[in-house]
Formats: C-alpha cells, structure tokens, sequence
C-alpha cells in the first residue's frame, strides 16, 4: 500500500493533487488483487480507470511543459510514452491470461518504484520551472 505521506511534494501543487489519485488508484488494485483475486470485471475496470488516469496525469504535464516551453519536454515526455506503453503491455497480458502476478509485480512493484522515482526527478525538475513561468 502506498502511504500518501510518503509521495514526495513538487512545487506545483495540481501535479500533487494527480499523484495523490494515482496512489489511490494503484491501492485500490492491491486491495481487489488480495481480497477479489477472481473478480475479473472489478480488476479491469481498475485497470481501465488506472489507464485513463495516467493519461490524463501525463497529458497535464506535457500541456503545461509546452505552455511554459519547458527545455526539457522531449526527455520527460519520452518517459511517459515508454511507460503508457509497458502499462498497456501489461495490461494486455493480463487481458488475455488473467494472471494477476503480472498486475502484482508491474502495478505493485516496477511501475510504483518508477513512480517514485520520476516524481523526485523529472517531475520535481519540471514544476519548479513551471512555477518559475507561472508563480506558485
Ligand atoms: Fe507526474
Ligand atoms: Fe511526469
């Protein structure tokens, strides 16, 4: 389970507020993955809301990295692209397999560590040039 308190902070607040709900979703799937391993509809249904979250999480980012003509837009929008797609490899595997170790070790494991990671760097790198553009 992640603990909210322990996702750390950017300048920008809104991008906070994103995490914060990616968080909420990825717990959301460890507690269907341990208590209804078998309900496949409530799996994919969080699968698919984790999907359009994270499109929506990265999407923002890119929109405001344009507008404040952020230098470093093409690196830290190729991570997102790179990751979208494992996530949807993933999820295709799943899809036709059900086998949910695979949503355990992306979902809980790889793809969290990542979080963390790209949120302490290219994130955190990000909003304070967006708040340098923008004020916060
Ligand atoms: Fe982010
Ligand atoms: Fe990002």
């Amino acid at each position: 389970m992640i603990d909210h308190s322990n996702i750390p902070k950017v300048a920008f607040d809104e991008m906070n507020m994103v995490h914060n709900e990616e968080a909420t979703l990825l717990n959301t799937l460890e507690e269907l993955l341990k208590n209804s391993p078998n309900d496949h509809e409530a799996i994919a249904n969080c699968l698919h809301e984790i999907i359009e979250h994270t499109r929506g999480h990265f999407g923002n980012e890119e929109r405001l990295m344009r507008e404040v003509g952020f230098p470093a837009l093409v690196m830290h929008e190729g991570e997102h692209i790179r990751v979208f797609n494992e996530m949807q490899r993933i999820i295709s595997g799943w899809l036709s397999t059900k086998n949910n170790e695979l949503l355990h070790e992306y979902f809980l494991g790889s793809m969290q560590e990542w979080l963390y990671t790209h949120i302490t760097t290219m994130d955190t790198i990000t909003a304070q040039f967006i708040c340098m553009c923008k004020g916060c």
